[in-house]
């Protein structure tokens, strides 16, 4: 922290303010409050489909704004997502929408001192936001957490257990609580059944190895590389294999992020009446054998499933604090030197989660 530096303090009643920060930046205020300020952040400020990090910069950005039912909050750990990566390519993300400011989770502290996690999904039940506006991840329509502060409604936050570290913490809201809807929502796993989950490098397939293991799944993993999947198999998983090998077994449910490069293999991994629970699409969303005839006469189900409620992350930060279950956290990096990380997870070179630190 410290980067962001307050400027021309301003004390005017309530109505919109609008200036310059010291570094050039514009910003813009509405509401009562004492004072205007910039801060340091990491943000999205062109499209390119092809290079999206030609387009990541950072630098001073507004403050967040006063905002009747939103809270700021001081961010001291953000986690790097996949979807960060779709967003400089304007997946979700319009250019008219830029700068923004990236990141969708963190965990920080509140207006009040609580040491705090956010539910990053905006507008699920209306709270903050207009009751007709569509649910949006931040970073689709409201800045991001790759800051010193982001504000959010005050309907999202939640407190942080205290057995987890800040860094720990956030990287539940956005990849592990899509892993845990997956499995336990929309798998509809129970003990002793078996899963596959693809590609177990990643942010969601790691949550998905850790959740599994502990809520006593038989876990079957892929990756391209050996080493990840030696990692697989020491974080809980009975086997992992390369990417389309045949599986010692049918299984009851598959985890799938990965897409088109593992979309038929996962599908022949199913036993009859399987359930394959897909949430992304790493490797792109055409697979060339979509393996249609297999999914209607073994009676498959396919399941679209996308992050999840705050009811699912309360109970997810009730699970990590109550098993001992931690996310893997492959590296933490201060958000200044975010493009490292950004590079990373361009390339797949990473096990987990990467984490952005602000203290
Ligand atoms: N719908 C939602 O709410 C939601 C939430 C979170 C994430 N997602 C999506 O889920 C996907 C994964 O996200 P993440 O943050 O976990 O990303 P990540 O950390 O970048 O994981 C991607 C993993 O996919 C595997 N992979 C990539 N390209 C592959 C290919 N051509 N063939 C085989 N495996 C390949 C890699 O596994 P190996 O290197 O081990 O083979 C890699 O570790 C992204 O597309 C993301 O947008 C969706």
């Amino acid at each position: 922290m410290g980067r962001g530096r307050f400027v021309r303090p301003v004390r005017e009643p309530a109505g919109w303010q609008e200036g310059v920060c010291h570094t050039g930046a514009w910003f813009r205020r509405g509401g009562r409050g004492p004072i205007v300020g910039c801060m340091f952040a990491v943000y999205a400020a062109r499209i390119d489909r092809d290079q999206p990090l030609s387009g990541l910069e950072s630098g001073e950005r507004p403050a967040p704004e006063a905002r009747p039912g939103w809270s700021t909050v001081q961010v001291r750990a953000a986690s790097l997502n996949h979807h960060d990566l779709w967003s400089l390519r304007g997946v979700g993300l319009p250019e008219g929408r830029l700068p923004m400011i990236l990141g969708c989770d963190a965990a920080g502290i509140d207006e009040d001192g609580n040491e705090v996690v956010l539910h990053s999904v905006i507008g699920q039940s209306g709270h903050g936001v207009g009751p007709d506006e569509p649910r949006s991840i931040l970073t689709e329509r409201y800045q991001g957490t790759f800051a010193e502060r982001v504000a959010v409604p005050t309907w999202n936050i939640l407190p942080k257990p205290k057995e987890l570290s800040f860094a720990e913490a956030a990287c539940l809201p956005t990849a592990w609580l899509t892993a845990y809807r997956m499995l336990f929502t929309n798998a509809g796993v129970r003990p002793g059944d078996s899963v596959l989950v693809q590609g177990a490098g990643g942010g969601v397939a790691t949550a998905a190895i850790v959740l599994g293991k502990a809520a006593g799944l038989r876990v079957f993993a892929t990756s391209r590389d050996e080493a990840k999947r030696k990692r697989a198999v020491e974080l809980g998983a009975v086997e992992a294999v390369e990417p389309g090998a045949r599986l010692p077994q049918r299984v009851d449910a598959v985890i799938e992020t990965v897409g088109a490069a593992t979309w038929s293999h996962s599908v022949k991994s199913l036993r009859p009446g399987g359930t394959l629970v897909i949430s992304g699409a790493t490797s792109g969303d055409r697979p060339s054998h979509a393996e249609l005839t297999r999914i209607f006469f073994l009676e498959l189900k396919v399941v679209g499933s996308t992050m999840g409620t705050k009811d699912e992350l309360e109970d997810l930060l009730a699970f990590c604090a109550a098993t001992g279950v931690r996310p893997v956290v492959d590296e933490v990096l201060p958000l200044d030197r975010a493009r490292e990380g950004f590079e990373r997870l361009a390339s797949g070179d990473l096990f987990g989660k990467i984490v952005f630190s602000n203290s």
